[in-house]
């Protein structure tokens, strides 16, 4: 309204931005600033939404089409419950919930929801087969000095028996979180599951859907890791940080990767022995995965803009088009997702965990049903992967 009023008073208003800023009202020429940049807000967001509901449209679809087994092990959780319901009512998964069996009946009950009949439920306490799990579990950890009566104990345990039950091939993925911690889950996944043979360290990428006429990134996407799990990798696991991630990127996220990894360095520019793990899980990445488009030492701006990667990094395949970025350590990785989250306005779906030998996923404390659903179909996406 405002700006409209200053319009038809000032017809030179709308073009002539010095001339409004110095000579007329700067604090009204700010407002036309801001009044434009939240414009253009909203315009992002409804962006942002379209790209990433066509994403998860397309994932929620394959889910659909190769069903998997997913366990929940909270399963007396609300918005686990409630998520398993829709899961099953539009026929994403086959689900397994986890908890006292009576307590998700009168959950059931009381929600009023019409698809839990379709689980499988099985209550860790009162669980017949319970012997069974403990003796897998048993098997597995006896070299580290397990009991079987610790055993017994842990296969009554929830987030335990759900993790046996991927380890045992009767679940293909499990999704939790809403009620635990990452460590919760973390620990029996990477003492039971482990990790797939050609990697040893765990890692969590998040999908970034940035903000539109951000000119970085394909299709609005791009792919950041390690976010969420190995503190302080070694140029060993970095490089296969940098592998896991690229495969993420083309499963989930459905980029073509080209995966820069970071440094505060670009080719040579700075000497350090940070500088030097990076040099070294390039060269591991590269002469592990010669079919990847992968680089690095870079820095974030040699990585991601052309003009700077073109001088900073002439030659290289990567500079100035990386759309896959991979963090020296967790401590970069977790706070640039964050700050790019908050500073820029990007939408960070994940943490997706990668190199586990089946998927199983983390959700946040304060994650919605909708969040339960999609981290669940995003499960099925990487079983899917994984098994092809
Ligand atoms: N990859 C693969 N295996 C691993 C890893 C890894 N990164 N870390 C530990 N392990 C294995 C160990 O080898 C060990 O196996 P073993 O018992 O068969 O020998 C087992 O896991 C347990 O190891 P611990 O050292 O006892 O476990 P730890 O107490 O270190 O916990 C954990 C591991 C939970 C991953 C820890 O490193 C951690 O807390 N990481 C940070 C998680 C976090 O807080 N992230 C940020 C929040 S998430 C977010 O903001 C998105």
């Amino acid at each position: 309204m405002i700006i409209c009023k200053l319009r038809q008073s000032f017809p030179n208003f709308a073009t002539e931005s010095n001339w409004a800023d110095t000579q007329v009202c700067p604090y009204i020429f700010r407002f036309q600033q801001l009044n434009n940049r939240f414009q253009q807000l909203n315009n992002n967001q409804s962006t942002i939404k379209q790209l990433n509901m066509d994403l998860m449209q397309e994932i929620i679809a394959n889910a659909q089409a190769n069903k998997q087994r997913i366990v929940l092990p909270e399963g007396d959780e609300p918005r686990t419950l409630k998520a398993a319901d829709r899961l099953l009512a539009d026929g994403v998964a086959d689900i397994i919930l986890i908890g006292p069996a009576e307590k998700i009946k009168e959950m059931t009950a009381e929600f009023g929801l019409k698809n839990i009949g379709k689980a499988r439920i099985i209550d860790p306490m009162n669980n017949p087969e319970r012997q069974k799990y403990a003796d897998l579990l048993f098997e597995i950890r006896k070299a580290k000095g397990m009991t079987p009566e610790q055993a017994y104990d842990l296969a009554g345990n929830f987030m335990y028996l759900g993790i046996l039950l991927v380890k045992a091939g009767e679940a293909d993925g499990l999704v939790s979180g809403a009620r635990s911690t990452t460590g919760d889950m973390l620990r029996p996944a990477l003492q039971i599951i482990k990790t797939v043979p050609s990697v040893s360290c765990v890692s969590g990428a998040f999908t970034m859907f940035l903000p539109e006429g951000c000119p970085y990134g394909t299709d609005g996407r791009m792919v950041f890791a390690d976010c969420a799990v190995t503190p302080m990798p070694t140029a060993e696991q970095l490089a296969e940080i940098a592998i896991c991630t690229a495969d993420t990127a083309k499963a989930i996220a459905k980029i073509d990767p080209i995966t820069a990894i970071l440094s505060f360095s670009t080719k040579g520019s700075a000497k350090h022995e940070v500088v030097d793990k990076v040099i070294e899980a390039t060269r591991i990445a590269k002469e592990r995965r010669p079919d990847l488009v992968l680089d690095g030492e870079l820095q974030a701006d040699a990585a991601i803009v052309p003009s700077v990667g073109s001088s900073k990094a002439p030659g290289s395949p990567v500079a100035g088009k990386a759309n896959t970025l991979v963090f020296p350590c967790l401590e970069v990785g977790n706070i640039a997702y964050k700050l790019v989250q908050r500073l820029a306005g990007a939408e960070a779906v994940g943490p997706v965990l990668q190199g586990l030998a089946k998927p199983c996923n983390d959700l946040s404390r304060g994650c919605s049903i909708d969040d339960v659903y999609k981290l669940v179909a995003i499960t099925c996406n990487q079983a899917i992967a994984q098994k092809k």
